[in-house]
């Protein structure tokens, strides 16, 4: 039976596989059940940094005089309107203490942000309530044409900066993949003293009803193809950058999770395949990680962690060729 144990963010995890966050991992019934399935770690379900600044009105008026992106047809705001008056931050920061209290796993706090404003000091009431580390998604999705990309790139820089301030536990940052140059954002995010980058965000995807004529939602669960975008830049950015990487997307069972950690990925995490195949996957993953690792006689993961990074690759350009004739002309 070979070693699964991971260090991630500077955590001990038994395992490299982390259930994301998600509808999973917002109560304390389904987080201790995810434990006694085989998780490595849980990501807690976010919190909203919109739900984070409505807890003083000031501030969330603050966000509107900044122009903030909170415009009438919000999302995020709808949401806070059906649940602020569930007093939702009290109800987080207890989470994670009954979580602290019960299991064993290393538990990661979550915050959904767009900004740099007031809400970050919250990061020191998710730190004295016990969360092991703290993972930011950054969800910015830059559709203003408009907007210079040097400002947008810059919310990233300032929000870390200001929670770096306020925190001592490790931070993550959770970000897609929507940049001018996204090698080089990856390199500069991993040097401002983060100990990881989850890659990569999986965005909302629109979808319209033909019948009704109304847009609905498209794809909600991933599917394996979609690993493959992550697989690239792990494999491009391993061993190059100053933190952890995690892989997230599209990574469905045993196979998926090996393949991330040869490109380089220090731990990934999965949801979808929970949701499509139940939580007992966890399990069949770890076996299949174990049998593999087993059958090529690995004792232990860093023993084959970026092996086939593009760093280590025989063939670098085979992750950087987006359009290869040979493997094109090959369909006919
Ligand atoms: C029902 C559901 C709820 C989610 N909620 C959050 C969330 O609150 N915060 C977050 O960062 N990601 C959230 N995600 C995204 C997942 O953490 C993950 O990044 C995404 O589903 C891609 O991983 P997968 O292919 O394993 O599903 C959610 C995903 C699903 C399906």
């Amino acid at each position: 039976m070979a070693d699964l144990t991971t260090k991630y963010l500077g955590l001990t995890l038994r395992n490299p596989i982390i259930v994301g966050s998600s509808g999973l991992t917002d109560s304390i019934d389904n987080i201790l059940e995810l434990e006694r399935a085989g998780a490595g770690a849980v990501v807690l379900k976010s919190l909203f940094e919109e739900q984070i600044l409505i807890e003083t009105e000031a501030n969330l008026r603050k966000a509107y005089e900044n122009d903030m992106i909170y415009s009438a047809k919000s999302e995020s705001l709808d949401y806070i309107d059906l649940h602020i008056k569930e007093e939702t931050l009290g109800h987080y920061i207890k989470l994670i203490g009954e979580v602290k209290s019960k299991a064993v796993i290393p538990v990661i706090a979550s915050i959904n942000c767009v900004s740099s404003v007031e809400w970050t000091s919250f990061a020191r009431r998710v730190e004295n309530a016990g969360a092991d580390a703290l993972e930011l998604n950054i969800a910015l999705f830059p559709s203003d044409m408009s907007a210079d990309n040097e400002k947008t790139e810059n919310i990233y820089f300032d929000i870390v900066s200001k929670i770096l301030k306020q925190v001592t536990i490790p931070v993550a940052l959770k970000i897609g993949p929507y940049f001018t140059n996204l090698a080089g954002m990856i390199n500069r995010l991993s040097k401002t003293g983060i100990n990881g980058l989850v890659l990569f965000n999986r965005f909302y995807s629109p979808d319209f009803d033909i019948n009704t004529l109304t847009e609905k939602s498209a794809n909600t669960l991933s599917n394996s193809a979609e690993a493959t975008n992550i697989l690239r830049w792990i494999a491009i950015m391993s061993g190059k950058v100053n933190c952890d990487l995690c892989a997230t997307t599209g990574i469905h069972d045993g196979q998926g999770v090996i393949k991330q950690i040869l490109a380089g990925a220090t731990t990934v995490q999965v949801v979808s395949t929970l949701y499509k195949n139940g939580i007992g996957i966890l399990n069949e993953i770890a076996d299949e990680l174990n049998k593999w690792m087993d059958d090529k006689g690995y004792n232990n993961i860093q023993q084959f962690r970026g092996m086939m990074s593009q760093g280590e690759s025989t063939n670098p350009s085979a992750y950087e060729r987006i359009q290869f004739m040979k493997y094109f002309s090959e369909i006919r």
